[in-house]
C-alpha cells in the first residue's frame, strides 16, 4: 500500500531564552555555548499535550483533514504530561480523531521509531496517522546545571501519513532501529528528578552510533549519501552533526538544521527540521530523506523515506 506524508506543522513556546540570559544566571558564555554546540537560543514553556495539539492542528489543515480523518495517533515523547495517562490520549480526544493512540518512548529517536511502526501498521490496515514527536525537556531540567541547563528547549512537530493518498510505495525505504540499555545510566532522569548526562562520553556515542547506523541504511536501501536530497539529523550539538557529515562525506548545504534557534528539543528536533525544511520548499516530490537520531537508552533509529503526497513505487 502507498504511505504519504499530506500534512505536516509545528510548534513553539512562545518564550525565547538566549544564550545571553543563560550568561546573567549561570557561570557559562555565548561563545562557549557557540562554539561547544552551535546553540544560540531555545524556546521554553507549554506542555507536551498542547504543542503537540498545535503541531498536529497545523498538520492536519495543510493535508485539508479533520481528526475525524484521523485512526490513530502515535506520540513520541520522554516528558508526557503525567504518568498516566499517555498524553497522546488527550491529543486524540483534543483533536477528534478515531481509532486508537499510544505514547512511544525512544527518546531523541523516538520520531523515528514512531514514523517507522506507523508506516508498517498503514500498510498493513491502510488509513490515516498522525505521528507527533513533542518533549518540553526544561521541566526535567536542572536550570542550575551549565553541562545541561544550555542545552535543552521544548517543541512539536507533526506529520500526517495517508495510505489513501494515492502513494504507490512504502514511505520508508529502509531503517534500522537499535538500543544499548547497558549505557542506559550515561543519561536519565529518575521519576520526578532532573536529567543527568555524562555529556562527553554521550557525544562520542552519538558519533558512533549515528554513522554506523546510518551506513547500514543506506547499505539497505542500496544508494549512497549522492542520492539524498536531505539529512535530517537529531538536534543535539552541531558538532556531532559536523562529524556524521565529515565521515560519510555529506554536504552541510543539503543538512535540515534548527538547533541554533531551538536547542535539544529531544523527540520534536527531526520533525521540527523536517517539517521546516518542507515549509522552505527544500523537498520535491520523490526526494530521499535521510532521518537519524540517537538519545538516552541509549537509542538510536536511522531512516531513508521518500518524501512526496504521491509516492512512486520502489
Ligand atoms: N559553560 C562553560 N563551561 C562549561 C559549560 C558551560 N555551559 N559546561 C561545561 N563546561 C566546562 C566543563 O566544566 C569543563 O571544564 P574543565 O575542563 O575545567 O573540567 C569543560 O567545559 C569541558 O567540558 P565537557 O563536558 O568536556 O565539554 P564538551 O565539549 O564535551 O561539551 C556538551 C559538553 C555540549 C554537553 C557535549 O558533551 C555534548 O553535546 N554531548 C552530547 C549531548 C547529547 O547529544 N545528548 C544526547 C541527547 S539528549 C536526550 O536524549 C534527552
Amino acid at each position: 500500500m502507498g504511505i504519504a506524508i499530506t500534512g505536516w506543522g509545528t510548534a513553539l513556546p512562545d518564550k525565547v531564552v538566549t544564550n545571553a540570559d543563560l550568561e546573567v544566571r549561570l557561570d557559562t558564555s555565548d561563545q562557549w555555548i557557540v562554539d561547544r554546540t552551535g546553540i544560540r537560543e531555545r524556546r521554553v514553556g507549554g506542555t507536551t499535550s498542547a504543542l503537540a495539539i498545535e503541531a498536529c492542528e497545523r498538520a492536519l489543515v495543510r493535508a485539508g483533514r479533520s481528526g475525524d480523518d484521523v485512526g490513530l495517533v502515535v506520540l513520541a515523547t520522554t516528558t508526557p504530561d503525567q504518568t498516566i495517562p499517555a498524553s497522546s490520549a488527550s491529543i486524540h480526544h483534543a483533536l477528534g480523531c478515531r481509532g486508537g493512540a499510544f505514547d512511544l518512548n525512544a527518546a531523541c529517536a523516538g520520531f523515528v521509531y514512531a514514523l517507522v511502526t506507523v508506516d508498517a501498521l498503514l500498510q498493513k490496515g491502510g488509513g490515516r496517522a498522525l505521528v507527533v514527536g513533542t518533549d518540553t525537556l526544561s521541566r526535567v531540567t536542572d536550570h542550575d546545571d551549565r553541562s545541561t541547563a544550555i542545552l535543552f528547549g521544548d517543541g512539536s512537530g507533526a506529520v500526517l501519513l495517508d495510505a489513501e493518498a494515492g502513494g504507490a510505495g512504502p514511505l520508508v525505504l529502509g531503517a534500522d532501529l537499535g538500543v544499548d540499555g547497558s549505557a542506559a545510566g550515561l543519561l536519565f532522569a529518575e521519576v520526578g528528578g532532573t536529567i543527568q548526562m555524562e555529556g562527553r562520553e554521550v557525544f562520542r556515542r552519538a558519533v558512533r552510533a549515528e554513522i554506523d547506523s546510518i551506513t547500514k541504511v543506506l547499505d539497505t536501501c542500496g544508494i549512497t549519501p549522492d542520492d539524498l536530497a536531505l539529512f535530517v539529523p537529531h538536534q543535539a550539538n552541531v558538532r556531532i552533526i559536523d562529524a556524521v557529515n565529515e565521515r560519510l562525506g555529506f554536504p552541510s548545504e543539503r543538512t535540515a538544521l534548527v538547533l541554533e534557534r531551538t536547542g535539544n528539543t529531544s523527540a520534536a528536533s527531526i520533525p521540527l527540521a523536517l517539517c521546516e525544511a518542507a515549509d522552505a520548499g527544500r523537498l520535491r516530490d520523490g526526494d530521499l530523506v535521510l532521518l537519524s537520531g540517537f538519545g538516552a537508552g541509549m537509542t538510536w533509529a536511522s531512516a531513508v523515506i521518500r518524501w512526496g503526497t504521491a509516492a512512486p513505487a520502489r
